[in-house]
């Protein structure tokens, strides 16, 4: 398990800081970044040294803390609500912080808190779940001291949570538990979070981890070496259309393919069911420069266009399951993700 502190609160209500990890500066340098007004909250969500959609929820419900210590509640969650469009979570933080009463900081970092270690406990829920799928698909598999391979985008781990992770839950308890398991790690470009940021906590926890680059997926699905593939979410649509990173979806396409099961692993929080399909998912376009641009230089001739959506959607049906905290939605439909969770309690 990664012991780093990605998010941390420091001090009281009236006068306390919010500490974030910069997960940029990730894998070579541990630095922290605090954040004293919402503001500089929304920056670090927007140059993604605080992202995943839960991380993203839990950190402006800290930032709507830092505005009311300046008495700037309504600014502060506006400022905020635009910081990147896709994360579910991150309005549905807000909207649970708007409606505090008294909306004094001291409640305010009581509601911020609490939100916070929902979130890790709904990790550890969906790690149960997982772990319980984990074991089905290795009794599956012919030899009983084979290690199941699990290949996984972006990170959807303990640093995008409170928590363990939602995608990594799963792997790091059937680690713990001494399950043999194997983890194939996406680079996920543009901006490697599969690299820099998986294979960095997954290593750190000393689970077994192979990095990927984007391309080699078929390859390696073909070839036998991937059992499932688990992703995270950053907003699921009421009839279970997922939006996660770039990438996602040709995962999806590649294991319908190669027979392989497609799992989704996120929280209630993460559930839009007012938005009623995926077609209708806010996508973020981010600066061509993290396409033309990186290995410290242009990685592509001056002046040429790039196309740079940060998310896709994959649609309900490439998905075998979604595995929240409140149990496994399986077959993926409306209905289905409606009787799981519960009236009222998902993000929409
Ligand atoms: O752009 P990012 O790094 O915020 O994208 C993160 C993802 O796509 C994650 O898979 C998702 O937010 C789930 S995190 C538990």
């Amino acid at each position: 398990m990664s012991v780093i502190k990605n998010i941390q609160w420091l001090g009281d209500a009236e006068t306390g800081l919010l500490r974030l990890l910069d997960q940029t500066r990730l894998p070579g340098q541990e630095a922290y970044l605090d954040c004293r007004c919402a503001q500089e909250v929304a920056d670090a969500i927007q140059r993604l040294s605080v992202r995943g959609a839960p991380a993203i929820g839990i950190a402006a419900a800290y930032g709507c803390v830092l505005g009311t210590q300046q008495n700037q509640f309504d600014e502060s969650a506006e400022q905020l609500a635009r910081s990147r469009p896709t994360a579910v979570n991150l309005f549905w933080a807000l909207r649970r912080m708007a409606r505090v009463v008294p909306r004094t900081p001291e409640a305010l970092l009581r509601e911020a808190r609490a939100i916070h270690e929902e979130d890790a406990a709904m990790c550890r829920k969906i790690g149960e779940h997982a772990l319980a799928l984990l074991e089905r698909h290795r009794r599956g598999k012919q030899g009983s001291a084979e290690a199941i391979h699990v290949l996984t985008h972006c990170n959807a781990g303990a640093l995008a949570t409170g928590g363990i992770g939602t995608a990594t839950a799963g792997i790091y308890l059937a680690h713990q538990r001494g399950l043999p398991i194997r983890v194939l790690a996406d680079e996920t470009r543009p901006l490697l979070q599969g690299s820099r940021l998986t294979a960095f906590e997954l290593a750190a926890a000393g689970v077994h981890v192979t990095l990927i680059c984007d391309s080699m997926a078929a390859q390696v699905m073909r070839s036998g070496r991937v059992d499932l593939i688990i992703t995270g979410a950053d907003r699921i649509a009421a009839n279970g259309d997922t939006a996660n990173k770039i990438g996602t979806y040709a995962l999806a396409v590649l294991a319908r393919h190669h027979g392989l099961p497609f799992y989704v692993a996120a929280p209630s929080s993460t559930f839009d069911l007012e938005t009623p399909d995926g077609s209708r998912i806010p996508i973020e376009q981010r600066p061509d420069q993290e396409i033309t641009h990186g290995l410290g230089g242009p990685t592509a001739p001056r002046g040429v266009e790039a196309y740079n959506p940060a998310f896709d959607v994959t649609p309900a049906d490439l998905i075998s399951a979604i595995i929240t905290e409140k149990g496994v939605i399986e077959p993926v439909s409306e209905t289905r993700i409606r009787q799981v969770l519960g009236a009222g309690e998902a993000a929409g």
